[in-house]
C-alpha cells in the first residue's frame, strides 16, 4: 500500500507539478527569440502577440512572447482606429508547449474601407488631453467605440495615455480595468468603456 501511495504521489508530482515554461522576448519586427522562463502561478498559458501600430507617425511592427493568464486570450485578431492616422492592428495566439513552436501569428491585413459607423476619437499622451469633438470613421469590422485610459510603467518609464476610437468587438471582449503585467511592462487600465458604434449621421 505504501509503495503504491508513493508511486501515486510521484506520478502526481511528475504530471501536475510541472511548471509552465514560456519563451520570453520582445522586439521590433515580427520575430524574436528569448530564453524559456518559468511562469508565475496564475499565469497558465504562453502568448505570442504581433502588432502593427502607427501611433508615433511611422509604422512599427512589434512582437512579444511571454507568460500570461488565459483570461486575456480572447482577443485574437484586433483592429483599433484612433483617428488622425493612428491605428493598431494585432493578432494574438495563446499556446502551451510544442504548439508555441509552430504558432505564427500574422498581423491582420490593413482595411481602409469605411463601414458607415463612427466613434469619438483621440490618442493623447499625458500631459496632452483629448479634443472632445473629434470623430473617426470605422473601417472593416470595427463596430465598437472604446474609451480607455491606461498608465504603462516600464522600470522608471511611465506613460499615461487616453485612447478613444473604433475597435473590433474582440478588443472589448478582453479589456477591463485593472492591472496586468507581462515581460516587466506593467499596464494599469483605469478606464475602459465600450459602446456600440453609431451609424454616420
Ligand atoms: C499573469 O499574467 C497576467 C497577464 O495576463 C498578469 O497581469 C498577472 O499579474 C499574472 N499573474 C500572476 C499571478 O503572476
Amino acid at each position: 500500500m505504501q509503495i503504491l501511495l508513493g508511486a501515486l504521489v510521484c506520478l502526481f508530482l511528475a504530471t501536475s507539478g510541472n511548471a509552465l515554461y514560456c519563451e520570453v522576448c520582445t522586439s521590433f519586427g515580427t520575430s524574436c527569440t528569448g530564453s524559456l522562463q518559468t511562469c508565475k502561478d496564475g499565469n497558465d498559458t504562453c502568448i505570442i502577440a504581433v502588432a502593427e501600430n502607427t501611433l508615433v507617425g511611422q509604422t512599427l511592427q512589434t512582437i512579444t512572447k511571454g507568460c500570461v493568464s488565459s483570461s486575456i486570450c480572447k482577443a485574437g485578431l484586433t483592429s483599433m482606429n484612433f483617428g488622425q492616422g493612428k491605428k493598431i492592428r494585432s493578432s494574438t495566439i495563446c499556446c502551451v508547449g510544442e504548439a508555441c513552436r509552430t504558432a505564427v501569428p500574422q498581423i491582420p491585413p490593413l482595411i481602409s474601407q469605411t463601414n458607415g459607423k463612427q466613434c469619438p476619437a483621440c490618442y493623447a499622451v499625458s500631459p496632452s488631453s483629448c479634443n472632445e469633438d473629434e470623430i473617426v470613421e470605422c473601417v472593416g469590422s470595427e463596430d465598437s467605440c472604446l474609451d480607455m485610459a491606461v498608465t504603462v510603467t516600464y522600470g522608471t518609464f511611465v506613460v499615461k495615455t487616453l485612447q478613444k476610437g473604433c475597435v473590433t468587438k474582440s478588443v472589448c471582449d478582453d479589456i477591463k480595468t485593472g492591472e496586468t503585467e507581462m515581460n516587466e511592462v506593467h499596464s494599469f487600465i483605469t478606464k475602459a468603456t465600450c459602446t456600440a458604434a453609431s451609424s454616420l449621421a
